[in-house]
């Protein structure tokens, strides 16, 4: 493998994150779970890195979980690799800030549930589609979507799975501020900047006030979570879907 599917870099206590295999519109694999779950601790880890930002390119965060790995099956417990980075997301104490263009599908969206601040360029498409697969939600969306949107809003997200634009996930409380494309990186790179430079201490004590609570819950959504996803990615329905979508091109 000549290019790294997962690249970061380090500048002035900001750890950035970049999601690479562009030519599969970032469709994570398990090597791309894997380290990302290693970038992750390496961020919480190492104390001279203070925030994170997590992005794709100017034209596609990610389209969520390969799902050549949904067809290959295997079980879904807490050591394997999509299921792990899940529960890793939800343990960061510092900030992450993300940036999103393009595509963010599944997982794309349902990792924006454990950022901190999300920037949208006026392309970012957004989608949920979980039940359309004959899955169910997953990385806490269940429980966190509808915290964010209210129980109809979620339902409608999750269950109908439409995509919506940067608009939408603003007014629902998904992202922060919707920009030109040209600028959403920059924007997110300058407020991690910012961040930085305000007292570490404060920053972290006050994303574990924001969050006190949301963690103990969010461990029995998680395995709840997995426990049905797990269920249904066997079921026929699921693998007669997911057979189709690389059949029908
Ligand atoms: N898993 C595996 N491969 C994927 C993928 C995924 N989630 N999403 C895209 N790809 C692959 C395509 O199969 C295609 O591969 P190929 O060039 O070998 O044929 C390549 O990435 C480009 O995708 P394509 O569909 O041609 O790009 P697009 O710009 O027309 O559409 C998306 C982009 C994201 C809208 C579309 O790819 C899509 O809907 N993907 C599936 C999203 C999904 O259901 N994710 C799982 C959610 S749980």
């Amino acid at each position: 493998m000549t290019e790294k599917l997962i690249t970061t870099t380090r500048e002035n206590g900001v750890f950035t994150i970049t999601m690479n295999r562009f030519e599969k519109k970032n469709a994570l694999s398990l090597e791309m779970y894997r380290q990302l779950i290693h970038a992750y601790q390496t961020f919480e880890e190492d104390d001279s890195l203070l925030v994170a930002v997590v992005k794709g390119n100017h034209e596609c965060f990610s389209a969520g979980n390969d799902l050549k790995d949904f067809l290959a099956g295997g079980d879904l417990n807490k050591s394997h690799p999509t299921i792990a980075f899940i529960y890793q997301m939800t343990r960061m104490t510092k900030p992450i800030i993300a940036a999103v263009a393009g595509p963010a599908v599944g997982i794309g969206t349902t990792m924006l549930l454990h950022c901190d601040l999300v920037y949208a360029a006026e392309n970012a498409i957004f989608q949920l589609p979980f039940c359309q697969l004959g899955l169910c939600p997953e990385a806490g969306s269940s429980y966190l979507l509808s915290q964010l949107a209210g129980h109809q809003k979620a339902f409608e997200l999750l269950v109908l799975g439409e995509r919506f634009d940067a608009q939408t996930a603003k007014e629902i409380g998904l992202v922060a501020n919707v920009m030109h494309v040209d600028n959403v990186i920059e924007a997110a790179e300058n407020r991690a900047k910012q961040i930085v430079a305000l007292p570490t201490d404060a920053v972290k004590r006050t994303k574990m006030l924001l969050n006190r609570g949301k963690y103990e819950k969010l461990q029995q959504v998680l395995d709840d979570e997995v426990a049905h996803f797990s269920d249904l990615l066997q079921s026929d329905d699921c693998q007669t879907i997911l057979n189709k979508f690389f059949t029908k091109k």
